[in-house]
Formats: C-alpha cells, structure tokens, sequence
C-alpha cells in the first residue's frame, strides 16, 4: 500500500487515458466542439497514479490544472488525439478514452475567416466522420494483453445501447452512463454501469467521479496481463 493507504496494483504499469472534448476547426476563429468537461478522465489519471501507475493523459479541451505526477499530452483535434494516443498506447497495458471524441468534422477547413456576404444566407457547413479510435485500438490485438476500455453516454435505454456498443466497439470495458440535462457533462457526480465482454455488469451508484474511477481501476487491475514491469 502507498502512503495513502491505497493499493499499488497498477505499480510497473503505463496506463494511457483521453479526456476532455475536442474542437474541430471551421476558420481560424470558430470550431466545433462539445461540452465535456474533462473531470472523468482527469479523475481517472489522478487515481491510477495514486495507485502506481506511470500515466500519460491526453487531454483535450478542459479548463482543469494538469495532476501533478502524470505526463499530460494537450490536443486539439480528433485527429491530434488519435495521433498521441496511438502513440502512447504503444507500450501501454490499459487504454481508458474517456474523452468525448467529435465524430464529425467539418469537411472543409477555411484558412481565412469565414466572412458574411451581404443579402446572402451563409454555405452550409458539410461534415465528414472522423476515425473512431476506440474501435481502431480495439481491432490491434497486436500487442496481446493491452486492455482498452471505452465510454458511451446514452440518453434512452441505456443499458441496451451500452450492451450493443460494447460488442460493435470490441473492448474490454465499457462504462456507461445516462446523459441528461444535470447529468454527466461539467458535473463532479457520475453516475454509470461498467460492462465487461465476460458478461460482468458492475454498477456505480451516483457519486463522485473519483470513486467512479476506483471502481473502474478495481476491474482494470485484476485484468491486465502478466506481472507488472
Ligand atoms: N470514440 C473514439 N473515436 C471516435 C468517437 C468515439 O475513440 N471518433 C470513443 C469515445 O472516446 C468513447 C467511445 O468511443 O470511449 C464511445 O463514444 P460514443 O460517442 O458513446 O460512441 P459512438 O460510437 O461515437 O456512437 P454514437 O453514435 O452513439 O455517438
Ligand atoms: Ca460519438
């Protein structure tokens, strides 16, 4: 146990997590972005240092202080964040991306100022899907043992979407939690169930998102392969 009293079951791991949003740029000025907040990932960074791990934290757009102990990586784009996680996740025992990823961008970047024209109605804006990094971890089993755990908020019949998406997604866990006007997005409280591909389902009652993150490590540790380096 370290000097908190918590247990050192990630000691000689390298555990990567995503958080915040990202911004997708239209002009030098505007972007696309979402209301994330970042405090998940972040609370999952601190908590898997408190328990011994070497993390790297990808974060995206958050008005939060970088954790002390923790490599921070900041990014802009969906495409920033799947370059620095693929990266990272390179010698990596868990992957955990808890950012809120844009799953589109606009199709077309404007390199001045997107100006209004007088007596006109503005161009619409035409999007285009942005690679889904999850997924993309979940499919390189190249390097067996690497755990990758993914997130999904859901509005309506939340288990059912999350038992779907965790088979269409392909990892190992997947924490799912209910969206709603004071739910999940800027709060500090969270609320979820954590799916496993063995058919586990763990849930976590409202609460901090600290405690979220212990609970989701509690069933990260026992699973990850081999002895630690
Ligand atoms: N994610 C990702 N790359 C994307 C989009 C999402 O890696 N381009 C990850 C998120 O970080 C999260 C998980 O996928 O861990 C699920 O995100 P979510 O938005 O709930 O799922 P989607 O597959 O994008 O489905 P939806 O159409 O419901 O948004
Ligand atoms: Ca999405």
């Amino acid at each position: 146990r370290g000097a908190k009293g918590l247990p050192q079951d990630l000691a000689g791991r390298h555990v990567v997590v995503s958080a915040g949003g990202t911004r997708e740029p239209l002009d030098p000025v505007r972007y696309l972005g979402n209301r994330s907040s970042g405090k998940q990932g972040y609370a999952l960074a601190r908590t898997a240092a408190a328990r011994g791990a070497r993390v790297t934290l990808v974060a995206g757009n958050t008005e939060l202080p970088d954790p002390a102990g923790v490599d921070v990586i900041h990014i802009g784009t969906a495409g920033q964040l799947r370059e620095s996680v693929l990266k990272a996740a390179a010698d990596a025992d868990a992957v955990v991306m808890a950012a809120a990823v844009a799953d589109f961008r606009p199709a077309v970047y404007a390199p001045g100022k997107i100006k209004k024209q007088e007596g006109q109605e503005p161009e619409p804006v035409t999007l285009v899907r942005n690679p889904d990094i999850l997924a993309e971890l979940s499919a390189d089993r190249a390097r067996p043992g690497r755990l990758v755990v993914g997130f999904a908020a859901e509005t309506d019949d939340v288990l059912a979407n999350g038992r779907a998406k965790l088979a269409r997604k392909g990892c190992d866990l997947l924490v799912v939690n209910e969206v709603g006007e004071h739910k999940a997005f800027g709060s500090a409280e969270n609320e979820a169930v954590i799916l496993a591909t063995d058919g586990t389902e763990t849930p976590v009652p409202y609460g901090p998102k600290e405690a979220l993150a212990d609970t989701l490590w509690d069933l990260v540790a026992p699973r990850l392969a081999g002895p630690g380096r």
